[in-house]
């Protein structure tokens, strides 16, 4: 099968695009999250909601929230993160609605073909060692620290198939802990590792009892540093485990005639990505097969 994987949108999503995916022959889409520029999604959502390909999403660090929500949580300022989860679950429900057909999940699992499963990981995760917007995942899944949120992870996994995608906002740790690693921190080097812990512990849970995790997609940690202007590694394969980071921003550029996505193809045995670059008449203008690094 042959799945279309778009980075953080951010904004930069049009009709173009839309009338693309709809033509493209995808069997399935997988939107990584933070539709918003900032932190308005549902412009973008309701572009979303004309695909007609069976699709599934989860929110990024800028999906449902409000600024000072999202200000808060990078500052730790408990507080005021309290105040800022207060209508979250009401955001996130109508960013549902207005995505459409497209499933937008968190801690959920779904079937993308038969025999293999997809798990939508932690929503809204922003990176680092710290459970971010806990006071909404509290309230509406019950997950107050990252340990439970590995927990509630591999109790998906358990009753999954075999074989399984995951979808996260961030992606897991263990993936390399320099700035230009597929999950580095790039907005300050001494942090290291930026990767989440939870999604790192539940896919080795994954590969301990018997799983085979074919492709992990996330974003978050955009490609290129918006200190340094260095890009990062944006793949990387452990076992059978293909990881990619697709969180090229902006996914426009040129003006509209450059346009970014991934494309996967899995079947049984092989697990293969490309970097796909459309353009506005909708044509594949480049795709460039990617090379992960073992590690
Ligand atoms: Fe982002
Ligand atoms: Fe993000």
């Amino acid at each position: 099968m042959q799945i279309g994987v778009i980075g953080d949108i951010h904004g930069a999503w049009d009709d173009i695009d839309t009338a693309f995916f709809n033509a493209a022959g995808y069997d399935a889409l997988l939107f990584v999250g933070d539709f918003a520029r900032i932190a308005h999604s549902r412009p973008v959502a309701r572009r979303l909601a004309s695909l007609q390909v069976p699709a599934w999403a989860i929110p990024g660090n800028h999906d449902a929230i409000n600024l000072a929500q999202l200000i808060a949580e990078i500052k730790n300022r408990p507080l005021a993160t309290r105040w800022g989860a207060l209508g979250m679950q009401r955001r996130v429900a109508r960013l549902a609605r207005d995505l459409g057909s497209i499933t937008l999940g968190g801690y959920s699992r779904h079937r993308l073909a038969p025999g293999l499963g997809l798990i939508i990981a932690r929503p809204h995760a922003m990176g680092g060692d710290r459970l971010y917007f806990r006071p909404y995942l509290k309230r509406a899944f019950g997950i107050a620290s990252l340990t439970e949120s590995r927990d509630r992870l591999c109790a998906l996994i358990d009753t999954a198939p075999r074989d399984l995608i995951v979808l996260a906002h961030n992606g897991p740790a263990g993936l390399g802990t320099t700035a230009d690693a597929p999950f580095g921190c790039d907005f300050d080097p001494e942090l290291g590792d930026f990767g989440d812990r939870d999604l790192a512990e539940a896919i080795a849970h994954a590969r301990a009892t018997g799983h085979r995790v074919r492709a992990v997609f996330a974003g978050h940690m955009h490609h290129q540093s918006k200190h340094s202007g260095e890009w990062r590694q944006t793949a990387a394969r452990r076992d059978e485990t293909l990881y990619i980071n697709a969180a090229r921003v902006p996914r426009i550029e040129a003006d509209g005639r450059r346009r970014h996505h991934i494309r996967l193809q899995i079947d049984a045995e092989q697990c293969r990505a490309e970097t796909i670059w459309t353009d506005n008449t909708g044509r594949i203008v480049e795709h460039t097969p990617i090379e992960p690094n073992n590690v």
